[in-house]
Order: structure tokens, then C-alpha cells, then sequence
């Protein structure tokens, strides 16, 4: 089974191929969330199977939706299965892997394939960050297309190999200090907003993982429980969202 988050699709992506090759089931984490769930989230796991985590890095951690899952999720069969984990981020991951060891740890569980692979960046939100321009994104998912079937490989064969983007500089401030002030700070969708150009189409409602946003009169409504994904902002085909003023005339992005 291969749990898995995404906004803009590249984990989405990622996760499909992991499914695909090792005929494994797929769980979208925030699937619990959408439907408010008043149970821990149980899943019945098989002896045969791997278990997958998919996600992209935010603010070089995990994105805290993800650790919380993890905190809650229950299986039962669980006998020693290989756990892999595989991120995606635009290019550095700082120390998130160490912080995946943790929680799976807290779970009393160890990880011996944590990987990442470097996508298209979809963060935009502040200033001096955008989509990467056309080439790049060409460049990094061809780069993927490369990267990923050696991870495969790996987990299949169950010999790690060394293969995650840390990044260069500051790599512990990032991830501490940082991710600390984005996890308390960030996740929340105040500075939403949809323009004139909004159609009604209700694309935003459907694509935000948690169920967030309703249409109000035609136009989205978001409702608190945001997690910074970016789902809506990047897939609204009439480009009607902005986070404040941070993303105007700024680029979209989502998989294809
Ligand atoms: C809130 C947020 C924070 C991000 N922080 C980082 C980061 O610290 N390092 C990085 O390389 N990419 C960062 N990114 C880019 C994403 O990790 C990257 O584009 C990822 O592949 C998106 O996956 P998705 O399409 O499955 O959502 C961030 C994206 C978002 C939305
Ligand atoms: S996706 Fe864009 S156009 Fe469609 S309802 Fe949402 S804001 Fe409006
Ligand atoms: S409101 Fe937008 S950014 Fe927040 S979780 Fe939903 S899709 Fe993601």
C-alpha cells in the first residue's frame, strides 16, 4: 500500500509509477481529513506488500499533514514489511529525511529506503519564489524519468542506495528553525482570495485534498483547516486565485 500527499501532482506522479510497478494499492493522505473521520485511520495490510510513503517537502520538512497521519494511522497485519519512502521536492530537502526517521520511529517502525527525487517547484507564495521556467520543469521531470526506476530498483531488490537531494547550505536552520515557523505560522489560507475571473467551475473545491473550500454564491469559500498545498491556487484553470499580493503575476504550475 503506498500512503501518499500531493498538491500539484508530482507526488501524485510519483506514487502512481510506485503503484503501477509494484501492483500496489493507493491511499491519498487527507482523504481522512475530507470526510472528518472520528476514528484513527485502520488500514488491513498484507503480508506480500510494500508500504509506500509519498509526499513533497514543505519548507524543507514534511508536510505536517503527513506527520499527523502517521501519529494517528493504524494497521493491522503489519509483520516486518518493507517501508520505503520516496519525496519530492523542487531541490533541497534540508533534514527532512531524519525527521521521517523520527516519526516512523515514534511509531516504533525503522525506515531503511528514504529517497527524494527533484520535480517542478510549486511553492510561489513569498517573495523571490516562482515556478521554474519551462525548460527546467522539462529538465527536472526528464531527470525524474532517470532518477526514479533506480530508486525502484532498489526497493525492489531491498538494497538502499544513496540517493536524496539534502541541498548545500543551512541545511539545519532550515529544518528546525524554518520549518518550525511555517508549520506554526503558514498553514493557514487567510490570504486567499478569488478575483473576477472566477467562473464558478468549483475545480478548487475538487482538487483541495482536505475539503477545504466551498462555493459561496459561486465563488470558493475557504473554510480554516488549510495545510499550504497550493492545489487551488495552482489548478484554477482562469488563474482567478491569489495568496495576498505574493502571487500575483507569478506562474502556475501542476503536473502533466
Ligand atoms: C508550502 C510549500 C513549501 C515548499 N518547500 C520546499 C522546500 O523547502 N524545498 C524544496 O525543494 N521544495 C519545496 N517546495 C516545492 C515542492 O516540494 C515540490 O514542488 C513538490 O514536488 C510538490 O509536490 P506536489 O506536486 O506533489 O505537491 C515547497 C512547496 C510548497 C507548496
Ligand atoms: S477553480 Fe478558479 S474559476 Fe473555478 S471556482 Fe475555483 S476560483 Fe473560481
Ligand atoms: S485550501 Fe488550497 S492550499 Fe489549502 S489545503 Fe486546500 S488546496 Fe491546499
Amino acid at each position: 500500500m503506498i500512503f501518499y500527499f500531493s498538491g500539484t501532482g508530482n507526488s501524485k506522479w510519483v506514487a502512481t509509477q510506485l503503484a503501477n510497478h509494484f501492483s500496489d494499492a493507493l491511499y491519498q493522505i487527507g482523504e481522512y481529513e475530507r470526510i472528518a473521520a472520528p476514528l484513527a485511520p485502520q488500514f488491513e495490510l498484507k503480508s506480500d506488500e510494500k508500504i509506500g510513503f509519498v509526499f513533497p517537502i514543505h519548507s524543507w520538512g514534511m508536510p505536517p499533514i503527513v506527520v499527523d497521519f502517521i501519529a494517528d494511522m493504524q494497521w493491522s497485519g503489519y509483520n516486518n514489511q518493507l517501508i520505503y519512502c520516496v519525496m519530492t521536492c523542487g531541490g533541497e530537502c534540508g533534514l527532512t529525511k531524519h525527521q521521517f526517521i523520527k516519526v516512523m520511529e515514534a511509531k516504533g517502525l525503522g525506515c531503511q529506503h528514504i529517497y527524494s527525487v527533484i520535480m517542478p517547484n510549486s511553492y510561489i507564495c513569498m517573495k523571490g519564489f516562482d515556478i521554474d521556467p519551462k525548460n527546467v520543469q522539462e529538465q527536472k521531470k526528464q531527470q525524474v524519468n532517470i532518477d526514479l526506476p533506480k530508486i525502484i530498483s532498489a526497493i525492489e531488490k531491498d538494497q538502499p542506495i544513496d540517493f536524496y537531494q539534502k541541498g548545500k547550505r543551512f541545511s539545519k536552520i532550515k529544518s528546525t528553525l524554518i520549518y518550525k515557523i511555517f508549520a506554526k505560522y503558514s498553514l493557514t489560507d487567510q490570504a486567499f482570495s478569488s478575483n473576477e475571473e472566477c467562473t464558478s467551475c468549483g475545480k478548487c473545491v475538487k482538487v483541495c485534498p482536505v475539503g477545504n473550500i466551498e462555493l459561496f454564491d459561486g465563488k470558493p469559500v475557504w473554510k480554516g483547516n488549510c495545510t499550504q498545498c497550493l492545489a487551488c491556487i495552482h489548478h484554477c484553470p482562469t488563474t482567478a486565485i491569489e495568496y495576498g499580493k505574493s502571487t500575483k503575476n507569478k506562474g502556475r504550475y501542476v503536473f502533466k
